[in-house]
């Protein structure tokens, strides 16, 4: 198959989006940015599109999409109630990096959902994205547009790398702003559930609908008898090919380690990644560096870190060492894809 490109801020972008809204309403794949990361989108509604997505991801069926809507009136087709609590995290948050997941209505395929009952809806802040969906005028469901088990694209040329060849159209908007997949939580039960974190923090949540659970499978290493909720949780997620190890405790100590680490593994005849911050980059004696940016600035580090990974790739290190970052806030995303990455490989100094 070949894969067209359109850059969206060009001349060309027009009919770009309408060959993509066409391509969608047709059953075929069209990779477009949102501000989190950029999705891999087909109609929502048609089993066999779906089954076309986890095709060119090579992604386990049971994993289910996110249903991308353009405005609230699309939501209430797909699910049979909208409680109370999803309602007002709506108002607070969407458009916007947020994804909910509400029980299913009898619209919705069991292949888009994995056989779920209930449905993830994300209504998407990027201009570009809520277009493409109002045009095609159905919901897009879509995964992040990356091969599965690698990290989530954050430009159109990750997503060309990963998907030239198995996909109709990809639309450049350039770089996403966020860099991080969208905040889940569960508005299905009693509670509302986080399932996994991103830009809208925890605290953010809080302020609209009270105390917010966390699925335990943010936490830790997913136990043999720990179901995760969102099933995509459970995979070695956003994982870069060299072996990814952090290193956490007080910076100068980190530095030291990863140091030592470094210089063992150069000893060995083997090429080690280092990621670092603007403010440690100098304190490296050898190793391949990356800074993620500035240590104050958590923005900055969620929009570098899955480039920095897929750099990493293309340079063929062997191994990759990354200092650790606070876990408050968008920290709390940060820290839960590098854990993932690592595979839950800390060292603690
Ligand atoms: O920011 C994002 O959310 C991006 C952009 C493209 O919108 N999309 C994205 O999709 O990250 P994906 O497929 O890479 O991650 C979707 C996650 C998976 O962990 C999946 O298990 C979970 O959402 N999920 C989807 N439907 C669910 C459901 N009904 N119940 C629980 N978890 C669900
Ligand atoms: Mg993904």
């Amino acid at each position: 198959m070949e894969t067209k490109m359109f850059r969206i801020k060009d001349e060309e972008g027009e009919e770009g989006l309408c060959q993509a809204a066409k391509i969608l309403r047709q059953g075929g794949l069209v990779a477009f940015p949102t501000e989190t990361v950029y999705g891999l989108g087909a109609n929502a509604l048609d089993e066999e599109a779906a089954r076309k997505i986890y095709a060119a991801k090579g992604r386990p069926s049971d994993n289910p999409l996110i249903a991308h809507i353009s405005s609230m009136e699309e939501l209430k087709p797909l699910v049979t109630e909208i409680p109370e609590m999803g309602r007002k995290l709506a108002e607070a948050f969407w458009p916007g990096p947020l994804t909910m997941v509400f029980p299913k209505s009898s619209q919705v395929p069991r292949g888009t959902t994995g056989g779920l009952d209930t449905v993830a809806v994300r209504m998407p802040a990027e201009e570009t994205a809520r277009r493409l969906i109002a045009m095609a005028g159905v919901p897009v469901a879509a995964p992040s547009a990356n091969l599965s088990g690698r990290p989530s694209p954050t430009t159109a040329q990750h997503v060309w790398q990963d998907m030239n060849g198995r996909i109709d159209i990809i639309l450049d908007g350039g770089p996403v702003g966020i860099g991080l997949e969208s905040t889940i939580v569960d508005v299905s039960g009693d509670k509302p559930v986080l399932l996994r974190p991103g830009a809208i923090t925890r605290r953010m949540l809080e302020s609209v609908v009270g105390n917010v659970e966390i699925d335990p499978a943010i936490l830790g290493k997913p136990e043999e008898n720990i179901r995760p909720k969102a099933p995509g949780m459970k995979y070695r997620h956003y994982a870069p090919k060299a072996d990814l190890t952090l290193v956490e405790g007080k910076e100068r100590l980190v530095v030291e380690k990863i140091n030592e680490l470094v210089r063992n593994e150069t000893e060995k005849g083997r090429r080690a990644g280092i990621i670092c911050t603007e403010e440690t980059k100098k304190s490296y004696a050898q190793g391949i560096l990356r800074s993620v940016g500035k240590r104050s600035s958590q923005e900055t580090i969620a929009h570098n870190l899955f480039a920095v990974l897929r750099e990493f790739d293309d340079l063929q290190v062997d191994c990759i060492y990354s200092e650790s970052f606070s876990r408050d806030d968008l920290g709390y995303a940060i820290m839960n894809r590098l854990t993932k990455a690592s595979g839950y490989r800390t060292i603690y100094v």
